[in-house]
């Protein structure tokens, strides 16, 4: 079956010194957790302090986004193959900051995540719809079409290798979880988007629930059947309570 995975996403948050402290507290903690994959999106300039404070075991390394480019004249971006060479196994493509704050359209987070693959890199493609869309009853048509354009582009074969993510807007950083039974019902959605072009594929893929996760949400949702573990972001930053989600994924 689908192994767990839970993945931290510190988002514009740290420092040399108190990252040190925070990656030395999750590895600790996430060496004897058998049967969940742990991974720590960190920002661009502390990848090579996490991937030497990490030395290749868990948590894995991940990046927050990545240029659709492969190389040139892209101020102030960062390729994949940049990210490869600093060990990161795992990058976030299309997060919903990504989407609203800068503009990246479904075509460019499909080209973003054909960059990450392309590059040996496991794109964790970001998917949600905000509140407006939820209460217009439009959840299924805007997580539908943000999946359909990156399968449209890399094939569904290429989710064969991905993970993706559902992370409703109206539930990142505000304390307002999805329940349950709303995660997983667009999880089941997502799945069966994603069965309807290759039972296979779909029944492989893992589907992390984003979105106000905390140590005492984390067991209810990672216990609904196509829920798969989560991305975190707020409670990643304190140790003790990210190893906390990640035992819940362990239980769950
Ligand atoms: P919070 O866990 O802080 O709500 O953030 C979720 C998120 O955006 C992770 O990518």
């Amino acid at each position: 079956m689908r192994g767990r995975f839970v993945a931290g996403n510190w988002k514009m948050n740290g420092s040399l010194a108190a990252n040190a402290a925070l990656l030395q507290a999750v590895s600790a903690g996430t060496q004897s957790l058998a049967g969940v994959e742990c991974a720590v999106c960190v920002p661009f300039p502390y990848l090579a302090q996490a991937a030497q404070a990490l030395k290749g075991a868990l948590p894995v390394l991940g990046a927050q986004t990545v240029s659709e480019h492969a190389a040139g004249a892209y101020t102030g971006e960062v390729s994949a193959s940049m990210l490869a060479e600093f060990g990161c196994r795992y990058v976030l493509v299309g997060h919903s900051e990504r989407r609203s704050i800068f503009g990246e359209s479904d075509a460019q987070v499909a080209a973003k995540f054909v960059a990450a693959a392309g590059a040996g890199i496991v794109p964790l493609l970001c998917l949600g719809e905000s509140l407006a869309e939820r209460e217009a009853g439009r959840t299924e048509e805007v997580v539908g079409r943000q999946l359909d354009a990156v399968m449209d582009t890399a094939g569904v074969q290429a989710l064969a290798g991905a993970v993706l993510a559902y992370e409703p807007v109206w539930a990142i950083g505000t304390g307002r979880t999805a329940s349950p039974q709303q995660a997983q019902d667009v999880h089941a959605f997502l799945r069966s988007r994603v069965a309807a072009r290759d039972a296979k594929v779909a029944q492989g893929l893992r589907i992390l629930y984003g979105g106000s996760v905390k140590a005492s949400n984390a067991s209810e949702i990672f216990a609904m059947a196509d829920v798969d573990g989560g991305l975190i972001g707020g409670a990643s930053l304190v140790a003790n309570d990210f190893l906390a989600i990640c035992n819940a994924a362990r239980k769950g």
